[in-house]
């Protein structure tokens, strides 16, 4: 990871900050904040939370915050980036829900991964429903590790949370029982038969899903973090709990069963038939149990810094 965001100087980092500065319309630092309270909900490997917010004023800059990983096993900063994603996209679910649009530069300083995207925000002038939706369940989504119902072979709800993905460049795939199996322990989940039978109290049948995408680079890790958060939310719009699996190992097994199960009905789409990287995988399914409660979030006042 290259220059961090606290480089004195008139760096590249602080030409992007201060180009800001003239736009007219901007967002109250009180809007700005609340906007963020909401979005501090992001989910986030080994809910780490590592990411560092700024508002200068004019755009609302994302910095990764490495040091919050200590002790992930995350050579690449692969984790670092796709929990980056599921922050930024929460955090522009937020602005929209408050009434600001976003308009994202993603690593806008060449070869800096930690000013992860700088957004200029504008008076929003139209509504959208499934963004609406997804604002509503910043809340209430919480990740649902128990065993769940399966939404069953007929349930519009995968196709609809491949919609969200494909917006952001990354499929995702539901796997048959034999792709479950096959990546059981590269994504530490129990396999078929272990679901059905002894696996906790109560036999489980998710569905389980992966997200992948055509490359492997930091834009693809952030972007798969977004299609992520997208994903979540609007599961949780639709009352279907989820539990995302992505500190797996063996990823090139899950990319093979993603693949091999690319060609099912509702994934016959351009992304979904390339060769993908498997960035996350995710339990779907209907809750059994009752709302667990809030995990921790840090405080907004330790999140985000104003100028
Ligand atoms: C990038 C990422 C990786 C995650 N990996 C796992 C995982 O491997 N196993 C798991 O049980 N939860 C995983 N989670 C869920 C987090 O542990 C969870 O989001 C966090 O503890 C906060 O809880 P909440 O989602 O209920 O708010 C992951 C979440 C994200 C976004």
């Amino acid at each position: 990871m290259s220059t961090p965001p606290s480089t004195p100087g008139y760096s590249p980092v602080d030409k992007v900050l201060n180009a800001a500065a003239r736009q007219s319309e901007t967002p109250d630092f009180a809007v700005v904040r609340e906007a963020l309270n909401r979005a501090r909900r992001a989910p986030s490997v080994w809910n780490r939370q590592p990411w560092q917010w700024r508002y200068d004023g004019a755009r609302l800059h994302l910095f990764a915050d490495p040091e919050r990983m200590s002790g992930v096993v995350d050579p690449d900063s692969r984790l670092l980036l796709v929990s980056c994603g599921t922050a930024l996209h929460h955090g522009v679910i937020a602005m929209k829900g408050l009434g600001w649009e976003s308009t994202v530069s993603r690593f806008p300083v060449p070869g800096n991964h930690l000013l992860v995207a700088s957004i200029q925000l504008s008076r929003s002038v139209s509504g959208d429903g499934d963004e609406l939706a997804m604002f509503l369940a910043l809340d209430s989504r919480r990740t649902e590790t128990r065993p769940l119902a399966s939404l069953g072979p007929l349930s519009p709800v995968p196709r609809q949370l491949a919609r969200f993905a494909e917006q952001r460049g990354v499929a995702l795939t539901v796997l048959d029982d034999q792709g479950v199996d096959a990546i059981a322990s590269a994504a530490r989940l129990p396999t078929r038969s272990a679901r059905l039978s002894n696996w906790g109290l109560e036999p489980d049948f998710a569905d389980v899903c992966v997200l992948t995408t055509a490359e492997d680079t930091p834009e693809s890790w952030l972007h798969a973090g977004e299609a992520l958060s997208a994903v979540l939310l609007f599961a949780t719009s639709m009352n279907v709990a989820t539990c995302p699996v992505v500190d797996v190992e063996e990823r090139a097994v899950i990319s093979r069963e993603a693949g091999r199960c690319g060609g099912r009905p509702h994934h016959q789409n351009r992304v979904a038939s390339e060769p993908r990287y498997a960035q996350a995988v995710v339990r779907l399914g209907l809750r059994r149990f009752p709302v667990l409660r809030r995990s921790h979030r840090r405080n907004v006042r330790d999140v985000l810094q104003y100028r």
